[in-house]
């Protein structure tokens, strides 16, 4: 971890009263999440909490309903492409890869380069020359998350990386993302379903459930927390999504 602790650190990304949704429909309320730099954060839920809705609004894909979001102590607003030069990256849900071009032009259009890329992840260096819509999917992945990186964001948020993926490749991805943000002291929100995995690697973590907030803490003991909580509630559908 890094040395000062979050609590006495400016925030990177911070979220404070947001309400957000589709139009006037709120399907988030009173969000309080915040990121510091070199922090992963996972966001943690089942299906249809709101997880998606708070990255959207968070990435300037979506405009609040209420609140404010704040960018290392200042008001930001206005559209991902503005909050991408400020050095925010956004995986989305959806694969963004274009799969009609080569590795290499994927990583060019991100604009970060190639050499950072396959630093994070030397499997790309052979595949440059092949077309994005051939690769596996973890390797599709692999290519996302190396052009976010290479472009040096300071906060990455990330939505269902894992998605579809094999363990094995979901471990090799998580731990290239766990060293970069240490490394490169990257504030990362990180949307997961699998939780047990992503806790592996993140320092902190909140539970949303119907589009608040109902529980947060640190990683250490949170899989128990998040299970105990679920468990609670008789709800074993949604806790066999959120501790697969
Ligand atoms: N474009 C939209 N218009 C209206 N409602 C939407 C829209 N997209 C999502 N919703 C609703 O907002 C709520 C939250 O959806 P969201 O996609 O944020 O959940 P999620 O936590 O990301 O779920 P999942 O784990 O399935 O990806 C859901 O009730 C969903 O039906
Ligand atoms: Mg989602």
């Amino acid at each position: 971890m890094t040395a000062a602790s979050p609590e006495t650190r400016t925030a990177a990304l911070s979220a404070h009263g947001l309400v957000a949704g589709y139009g006037d429909l709120a399907v988030v309320r009173d969000l309080e999440i915040t990121v510091h730099p070199g922090e992963i954060v996972a966001l943690l839920g089942p299906n249809g909490a709101g997880k998606s809705t708070t990255l959207l609004t968070l990435a300037g894909e979506l405009s609040p309903i209420a609140g404010e979001i704040s960018w290392f102590g200042a008001p930001i607003a206005g559209p991902l492409h503005r909050r991408a030069r400020a050095g925010l990256g956004f995986v989305p849900e959806e694969r963004s890869v274009i799969m009609s071009m080569s590795v290499r032009d994927n990583l060019l259009l991100g604009s970060g380069g190639i050499e950072p890329a396959v630093e994070l992840f030397p499997e790309l260096a052979e595949l440059l020359d092949r077309r994005a819509g051939l690769l596996s999917g973890g390797e599709q992945q692999m290519l996302t998350l190396a052009r976010a990186v290479a472009r040096r964001p300071k906060v990455l948020l990330a939505d269902e990386l894992s998605l579809g993926l094999a363990p094995i490749v979901v471990d090799r991805l998580f731990a290239a993302l766990r060293d970069v943000a240490t490394t490169l002291d990257i504030g990362v929100i990180l949307v997961e379903q699998q939780a047990r995995r992503a806790l592996e690697v993140s320092d902190r973590w909140y539970l949303m459930r119907r589009g608040e907030v109902v529980a947060q803490g640190t990683s250490d003991g949170g899989l128990d927390v998040i299970q105990r909580l679920y468990l609670a509630d008789h709800d074993d559908s949604a806790t066999s999504a959120v501790v697969a």
